[in-house]
């Protein structure tokens, strides 16, 4: 947007400017990523945007809308640069040490709270492997009300995001927090729980060429990767989860539809596993493999 200290803007020039600035800079949706950014300049939610049209905002906080319309026209993600995202119609902060929470993670927590609905049992007990912002765990604890859950992940900063969101949705009571790799992050002797969910990493490393720059560039790599083809790290979930979940118990992990057959392979080659089955996003594309634990 031109910076000549005679032009004002309302909001809805900057809107206007900004929509179609974006729309040939960015790909994103370039009217919600306006409205996003000016809004949260502006503290304010985006469905008041509408009623200020005509309002001009003060040169302080259009300097600062002004900064992160660069930084977004440069690639990075709005989410990151107005410090949230929206998950099953819940707000998650999010920075740099965490995954920007997908639509597509929504179907996990579909299967795993209609899963819940079929247990006699109180608590429900629910393990979340690589919570990154909390987005399942959080979501759950707040949709199931007899759940207490354990959420693990490698990264100590994503684990401080996942407690700040437990906290400002309420449910911190409901879940329990562990740094370390996978299950093993656990205390020893932990019970075994009725259900397992995860969003692992699950991009190879030799799939790299593939993945879009403003993910690659701004989201973290721990949270990305998982070896060469992508399957390391689910491979070693379906292995350890294997031994805490109870019989009739289910382990649902998110993965990527590229590598799905090769996923599916993998806990149907597992004995402690049955009734494996896959279910589809909203792009109708393979996304969530569930199964059940065997009795043996
Ligand atoms: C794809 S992100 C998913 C984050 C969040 N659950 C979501 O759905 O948006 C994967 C998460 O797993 C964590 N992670 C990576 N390797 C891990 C490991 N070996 N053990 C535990 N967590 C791991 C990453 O730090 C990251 O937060």
């Amino acid at each position: 947007m031109p910076e000549t200290p005679e032009q004002t803007w309302t909001i809805k020039q900057l809107l206007d400017w900004t929509t179609d600035f974006f729309s040939k800079s960015t790909m994103g949706n370039a009217r919600l990523e306006a409205e996003v950014l000016l809004a949260e300049a502006l503290a304010c939610q985006r469905i008041e945007l509408y009623t200020r049209f005509d309002e001009q905002p003060d040169p302080q906080r259009l300097t600062e809308f002004r900064a992160w319309v660069k930084r977004r026209a440069a690639g990075e993600p709005v989410a990151y640069l107005a410090g949230h995202r929206e998950f099953y119609s819940l707000r998650f902060h999010v920075d740099p040490n965490v995954l920007i929470p997908r639509p597509e993670t929504e179907h996990l927590v579909v299967a795993a709270v209609e899963f819940a609905k079929s247990l006699k049992c109180d608590p429900i007990r629910i393990i979340d492997v690589g919570t990154g912002s909390g987005c399942i765990a959080v979501t759950l604890a707040t949709l199931i009300v007899n759940c207490k859950i354990a959420a693990t992940d490698i990264s100590q900063p994503a684990l401080e995001i996942a407690k700040g969101n437990a906290a400002h949705h309420e449910v911190e009571s409901k879940i329990h927090f562990f740094t370390g790799d996978l299950l093993q992050a656990l205390p020893q002797g932990s019970s075994p729980v009725h259900l397992i969910v995860s969003n692992p990493p699950y991009i190879g490393k030799l799939e790299l060429s593939t993945v879009d720059d403003q993910v690659k560039n701004h989201e973290p790599d721990i949270a990305l990767f998982s070896g060469d083809h992508g399957t390391e790290i689910i491979e070693r979930l379906i292995n350890e989860a294997a031994q805490l979940l109870l019989p009739g118990g289910a382990l649902m992990f998110e993965t990527s539809p590229i590598i799905m057959d090769r996923c599916v392979a993998l806990v149907e080659n597992n004995q402690a596993y049955c009734d494996v089955r896959v279910i589809k996003d909203y792009s109708d594309l393979d996304r969530i493999v569930v199964a059940t634990r065997n009795n043996n």
